[in-house]
């Protein structure tokens, strides 16, 4: 299949001469719509900053980024942002909800920001909360709700514009492994069902189960890639 998001030998430094990290050394992927591809790796490997790049939330030093032929690391700061709020969703490890917003009203944020008419608007949030299992949630706000029922909220509302690409890092952190371990299922089934290319980094080895591919990331350089059964 045609990849939806390339990117070709990509660096990213910080600092220089002596003191120069190198976060990413040149990585080259491709990802495809419907495919949900692991980033593993250490602390300090580089996996937030690649997903960064990949995202369009920060500029490669060298190498390009390309998602549905645009070229992120050249765009203006306007494309981008564009291209972040039509294309992309992000999934925080912090979940990253308005705490003063009901979790209906968390998905609807991106809605709003798109100006998607209400009554498209309140259906769409409708079937993703029922999609990840809130829809007798909708009113809670997220102090109300357990730390897997926020998350499901966050992949709720990355989801919520119709992104082309996800993007999560470690979004399943500060969940117990039984939680994460739904919260991965979820994701992939989310991501098969409605074919987006996904990219989600973790720490848990288990993870690998639900995913197509697995990339490991070793001192910003991508050691190997894996199928996963
Ligand atoms: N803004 C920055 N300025 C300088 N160095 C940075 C900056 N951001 C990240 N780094 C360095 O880049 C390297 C990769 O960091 P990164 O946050 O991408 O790792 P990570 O794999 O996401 O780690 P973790 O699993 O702990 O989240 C680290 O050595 C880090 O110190
Ligand atoms: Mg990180």
């Amino acid at each position: 299949m045609t990849a939806i998001l390339t990117a070709h030998e990509l660096v990213r430094s910080y600092g220089s001469g002596a003191t120069q990290v190198h976060a990413v050394s040149g990585v080259s992927l491709e990802l495809s719509p419907g495919e949900l591809v692991l980033l593993r790796g250490p602390s300090g490997s580089g996996k937030t900053t690649l997903l960064n790049l990949l995202g369009g939330l920060d500029r490669p030093t060298s190498g390009t980024v390309v998602l549905d032929g645009v070229e992120l690391s050249s765009a203006s700061e306007d494309e981008l942002a564009a291209v972040r709020r039509r294309d992309i969703g992000f999934v925080f490890q912090s979940f990253a909800l308005l705490p003063v917003l009901s979790a209906a009203e968390n998905v609807e944020v991106p809605l709003r920001i798109l100006r998607t008419p209400v009554p498209e608007r309140t259906a769409r949030v409708a079937e993703l909360l029922a999609a990840v299992g809130l829809a007798d949630h909708a009113n809670q706000r997220p102090y109300e709700l357990s730390g897997g029922q926020q998350q499901r909220v966050g992949i709720a509302r990355a989801l919520a514009a119709r992104p082309r690409l996800l993007i999560a890092d470690e979004p399943t952190g500060q969940l117990d492994s039984h939680t994460a371990a739904q919260m991965m299922a979820l994701i992939a089934e989310l991501v098969h069902e409605h074919g987006v290319a996904a990219i989600v980094s973790t720490h848990d080895p288990r993870m690998a189960e639900h995913a197509d591919r697995v990339l490991q990331l070793r001192e910003g350089a991508l050691a190997s890639g894996r199928h996963a059964a």
